[in-house]
């Protein structure tokens, strides 16, 4: 009978316990995962973008500026739509990477669904001037032949139609990788989604050319 008793009490005693216990605990993660879910609100999940981007963000960065990787392109702010277009021209081979072939191998193991999520990732992602160095009058030269034969298409970051615009933006791309680009459209490394812009590139020169990445860098 005693033995009973101090059985039920010590029992009882145990189930007080685990009772006190599991109101901490529960007190506990409620004060610990409030403060998260209001951060999750106010910064962009950090985790979820590195996720999506890992494979991609060795050279283009989490946040496509590519910083750490200075020959591969800027892709931050660059339309969805255009994203998905350039992934698409490596993996069918309309476009060839010729000092990168991981960028090419990497999007051939990519699924459809990942490029259409890593595209609109990478347009909402801010991008500024280059900040590289250029040349005040080269690149005077440069917005004369942009506003001739490039500027219908590509047009400046503060225009009311930049998001119906046909050309991609050229600020804030780093110069080696534009005249890159632009000898490979002309030596035909790279096949012209249109051919209105084959057209102007067959017009203009090497030194046209500089012209315009010292434009580029120049807004
Ligand atoms: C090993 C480095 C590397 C990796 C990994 C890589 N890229 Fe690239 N990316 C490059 C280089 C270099 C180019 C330019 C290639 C060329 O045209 O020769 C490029 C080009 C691009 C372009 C075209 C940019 C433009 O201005 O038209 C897009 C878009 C792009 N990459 C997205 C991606 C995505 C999305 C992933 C991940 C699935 C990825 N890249 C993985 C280096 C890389
Ligand atoms: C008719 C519209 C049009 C004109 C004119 C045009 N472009 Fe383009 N440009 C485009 C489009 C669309 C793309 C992206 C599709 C592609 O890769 O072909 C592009 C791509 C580019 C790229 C590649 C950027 C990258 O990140 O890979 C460069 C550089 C470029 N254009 C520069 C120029 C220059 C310089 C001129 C003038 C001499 C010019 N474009 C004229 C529409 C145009």
């Amino acid at each position: 009978m005693r033995n009973q008793t101090v059985l039920n009490s010590s029992t009882s005693l145990t189930a007080q316990g685990l009772a006190c216990c599991w109101a901490l605990l529960c007190m506990f993660l409620i004060a610990w995962s409030a403060p998260s879910a209001a951060n999750e609100t106010a910064v962009p999940d950090v985790g979820w973008a590195a996720t999506l981007t890992s494979g991609c963000a060795d050279c283009h960065g989490v946040d496509g500026l590519a910083r750490e990787n200075l020959d591969a392109p800027v892709i931050a702010g660059m339309p969805a739509a255009h994203i998905e277009e350039a992934v698409y021209a490596y993996k069918d081979g309309a476009r060839q990477c010729r000092y990168e072939p991981l960028m090419c191998e990497t999007v051939l193991h990519t699924s459809d669904a990942r490029i259409a999520d890593l595209a609109e990732h990478y347009a909402s992602q801010r991008r500024g001037p280059s900040n590289e160095p250029y040349d005040t009058a080269l690149a005077t030269k440069g917005e004369k032949i942009h506003a001739e034969h490039c500027g219908q298409c590509h047009v400046s970051p503060d225009d009311p139609e930049v998001a119906d615009a046909l050309g991609i933006p050229l600020h804030g791309q780093r110069g080696v990788y534009l005249r890159y680009a632009l000898q490979s459209y002309k030596d035909g490394r790279r096949e012209n989604l249109l051919e209105a812009m084959g057209e102007k590139l067959n017009v203009i020169g090497p030194d046209d050319i500089e012209a315009l990445v010292n434009y580029y860098a120049s807004y």
